[in-house]
């Protein structure tokens, strides 16, 4: 599955440089930070005396869509616990379910409850055969794979970009060591609470490396561009991700990296960057969301996104 992820030069605009890591041509439906998250879970999985992969996700999940693939690809069955019982049919819900998948629909109210002991004891205690990953593929393995992301750069980028909803990929690409400063695009509201678990995980899994103040000088959190919250969106962000495709032909998700891409060129239009910075964005993929999101739009009889024309 896992196949270069080229990086690009997107633009150049008052002496500063932005370019692309494409982690979304890493594979269709396993594409971006889902594939580098997936990688020791399946690894672990499969020393493991388990014999089928389970997980946790909304209903737009991509990591529930990725997961599923990859189960399909491999011929390992899959189950996806998903968040909300009002919503069992969408383009990602059809998608984990044409990939074979058997999706159990909880309340709000009891997901909330994933990743507390009690609950995946008594859910492992029901279901013995099955292997858990946690939502988004978050934890200590899920940071592990994210390292490569930063490991594989061969140029020297002042700036790595990339948006953050748990904060694993951000801690992945900070535990790699790759010298820069890190700026995590919150996706969610109310995500003062991202840069705490940026900073835990990574000085829990590497103490070594220097106190919790150290690692805070390395990176900060962008919580402007969130649109509303999770899954929100409005008419700028749309018209700008549809001129974002025409002037580059790439195309970006509402849910994460089309926020990122707004909140880096707000940035630079207000100066953040020093003339002369370079600076590496991370496309993580996420493009399953979009006909999901433009079906939403469609029925609210808004813009949406065009990226057929
Ligand atoms: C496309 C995409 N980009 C970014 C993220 C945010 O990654 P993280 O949860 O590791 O912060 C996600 C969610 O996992 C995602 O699906």
């Amino acid at each position: 599955l896992q196949i270069p992820s080229p990086v690009q030069l997107i633009w150049q605009h008052n002496q500063v440089e932005v370019w692309l890591k494409r982690d979304d041509l890493i594979h269709p439906q396993v594409s971006g930070n889902k594939w580098r998250k997936l990688k020791f879970y399946w690894q672990d999985f499969k020393k493991s005396n388990k014999s089928t992969l389970a997980t946790f996700g909304g209903a737009y999940s991509n990591h529930l869509a990725a997961t599923a693939a990859a189960g399909a690809h491999y011929k390992v069955p899959t189950m996806g616990w998903v968040r909300g019982q009002e919503l069992t049919s969408n383009p990602t819900l059809d998608f984990c379910r044409a990939q074979g998948m058997q999706l159990h629909f909880i309340s709000r109210q009891a997901y909330r409850q994933k990743d507390h002991p009690a609950f995946l004891k008594d859910l492992q205690n029901k279901y013995p055969h099955v292997y858990f990953i946690p939502e988004g593929g978050k934890g200590p393995l899920g940071i592990k794979g994210c390292q490569a992301i930063t490991q594989e750069l061969t140029q020297k980028f002042d700036w790595i970009c990339a948006s953050a909803g748990t904060g694993t990929t951000m801690a992945g690409m900070l535990l790699s060591q790759y010298p820069a400063r890190y700026l995590a695009f919150a996706a969610l509201k109310d995500q003062g609470f991202l840069e705490t678990n940026i900073l835990e995980s990574v000085s829990k899994l590497a103490p070594q490396r220097g106190s919790k103040k150290s690692w805070q000088q390395k990176f900060s959190v962008q919580t402007n561009y969130h649109f509303g919250g999770y899954g929100k969106v409005n008419a700028d962000l749309i018209t700008f991700m549809n001129r974002f495709f025409a002037e580059t032909g790439i195309k970006l998700d509402p849910i994460y990296t089309g926020k990122m891409f707004f909140g880096i060129v707000d940035l630079l239009n207000e100066g953040y960057f020093k003339p002369g910075s370079k600076i590496l964005a991370l496309h993580s993929g996420g493009l399953q969301g979009i006909e999901g999101m433009n079906l939403k739009l469609q029925k609210q009889r808004k813009t949406t996104l065009a990226y057929e024309a």
